[in-house]
């Protein structure tokens, strides 16, 4: 099945007293949704965004919102920012005990619901959640700090996360990758089977636009 890829620029990485400004280089360039890091200072050691500013984020911008939720107890967050104006929310497999009726939750809000899987995390997490779940995304670094380097090891399981949705009737759900993600990686990812990319260092270091736009067409 041919996927569009879809690049995720990460605000974590934004100049965050200019925020706007990067978004509005991101919908100039093309970028195809934002990535909202939500830490909360438990699951990963920093504090980061909450749903004040991911409603005003919507209150700015048309673009699609992927909150990617690093937080203990998810299922005490994910009300919160379905009504903040998340469009995607994804929980930790590892923090979810509940995965099913926590993804259930995620939907009834009208929002795609995915299930994100730490470093070593086994891929079986995410095949007894496929079902209830939009997208699927592999951590491709341990969560919490931006600028970390790519474990090599992501590009294996990708492959046998995609073949094992195509080969089990659940070719829709999509895999996102995060963590490491650059213009020179980029391809390896999706021939890995990702079909959404986020990136933070990757491309606010530098000219954030030209970098969308070279990362769109290293995909392409
Ligand atoms: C890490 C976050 C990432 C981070 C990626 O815990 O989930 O979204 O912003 O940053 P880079 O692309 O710099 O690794
Ligand atoms: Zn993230």
């Amino acid at each position: 099945m041919l996927r569009k890829v879809k690049i995720v620029p990460s605000l974590l990485a934004s100049n965050l007293l200019r925020m706007e400004d990067d978004v509005r280089a991101c919908e100039r360039a093309g970028a195809d949704v934002l990535h909202v890091d939500v830490m909360d200072g438990h699951f990963v050691p920093p504090i980061t965004f909450g749903p004040a500013f991911v409603q005003k984020l919507k209150g700015i911008t048309a673009m699609p919102l992927d909150v990617h939720l690093m937080v203990t107890n998810p299922d005490h967050q994910v009300e919160q920012f379905a009504e903040a104006g998340a469009d995607w929310i994804s929980v930790h497999a590892e923090v979810a005990p509940h995965l099913h009726r926590t993804l259930a939750r995620i939907k009834s809000h009208g929002c795609k619901a995915g299930v994100v899987l730490n470093p070593v995390t086994p891929l079986e997490h995410a095949f007894e959640a496929a079902g209830e779940s939009d997208f699927i995304l592999l951590m491709s670094v341990n969560p919490g700090y931006g600028g970390q380097s790519f474990i090599p090891s992501f590009l294996t399981r990708c492959e046998r996360l995609r073949s094992w949705l195509d080969a089990n009737g659940h070719s829709n759900v999509q895999i996102e990758v995060d963590g490491g993600i650059k213009i020179d990686n980029a391809r390896q990812a999706v021939d890995a089977g990702a079909s959404i990319l986020v990136s933070g260092s990757g491309l606010f270091v530098g000219d954030l636009g030209v970098n969308i736009e070279e990362m769109k067409r290293v995909v392409a």
